[in-house]
């Protein structure tokens, strides 16, 4: 193996992505396991976690993160099975359905979301760093924000997620850089998640509500993307790997935008 192969290697790190059996995380997980991580791949949606994982020949694990005693369960059961978790991408997030004006908001749409996007960052990270302390090893620990956290547009409970993250992404960064377990947040832009059809080229294709990756009033803002495209969800894969990779071992705490540039406007 060449010495720039080697920084990029994971054999022998046991890595857990939440929310992977679909879109970016399930992107991250076919790429880290590419790099020779052994991946686990877990969900919340049960017949869909089993399908990815089988796809990839990988472990699946049903996981919803706004249950803190499951995510408690789950990592205590990745120690047993696997000795250690190295990497663990929290990357689970919903926001179709969930956005929308604040003066139309339900406290229903709030909390749901806050379950999922915040509450759920917060259980993962805390159950993952206790593991990682206590096997003494290090790890990484890569949390999934968003442009929104810096760009409003989405929905009050959306943004202020992202925001939330991003800025507990550097708390954390402080605490448990001493047990040499990086923290660093990753910003997907506008990702293209659907298995149909193309990205569509003319942002005004996008109707409202339409289920689609994202709603009408930031589709709009597709047209301002500086590459002029939505990105991947490979593309986050790869900037997940150099997060978790010996390419990225004097970095922690940061906001990695991965977004065509959009954040330059
Ligand atoms: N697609 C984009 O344009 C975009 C942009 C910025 C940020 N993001 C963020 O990227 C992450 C992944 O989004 P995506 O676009 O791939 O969405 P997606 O809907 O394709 O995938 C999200 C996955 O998370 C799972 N999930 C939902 N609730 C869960 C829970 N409670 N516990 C465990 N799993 C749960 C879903 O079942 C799904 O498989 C999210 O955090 C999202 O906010 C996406």
């Amino acid at each position: 193996m060449n010495a720039t192969a080697e920084w990029l290697d994971l054999t022998g790190k046991t890595a857990l992505i939440t929310g992977s059996a679909h879109g970016i995380g399930k992107a991250i997980a076919e790429t880290l396991q590419t790099a020779g991580a052994t991946v686990i791949v877990s969900d919340i949606n049960e017949e869909l976690v089993q399908e990815t994982a089988a796809a990839l020949g990988a472990e699946s694990l049903p996981l919803d993160v706004s249950n803190e005693e499951m995510v408690d369960k789950a990592i205590a059961d990745i120690i047993a099975r696997h000795g250690a978790l190295d990497i663990a991408v929290n990357n689970a997030g919903v926001y179709n359905g969930f956005g929308g004006p604040l003066v139309e908001m339900e406290t229903d749409r709030w909390r749901g979301l806050m379950s999922v996007n915040l509450d759920g960052v917060f259980y993962c990270c805390r159950a993952e760093a206790r593991a990682m302390i206590d096997a003494g090893k290090g790890g990484r620990i890569i949390n999934v924000a968003s442009t929104q956290a810096v760009t409003p547009g989405v929905g009050v409970n959306y943004d202020g997620s992202k925001a939330a993250v991003t800025q507990m992404t550097k708390t954390m960064a402080l605490e448990l850089a001493k047990h040499k377990i990086n923290v660093n947040a990753l910003a997907p832009g506008a990702t293209w998640v659907q298995d149909f059809p193309e990205p569509p080229i003319d942002p005004s294709a996008v109707p409202a509500h339409s289920g689609q990756p994202l709603n009408d009033q930031v589709a709009s803002r597709i047209s301002r993307i500086p590459m002029e495209r939505w990105g991947t969800p490979d593309e986050v894969g790869k900037a997940a790997l150099f997060l978790c990779s010996s390419m990225s071992e004097y970095i922690t705490g940061v906001y990695l935008p991965v977004d065509g540039g959009w954040l330059t406007l």
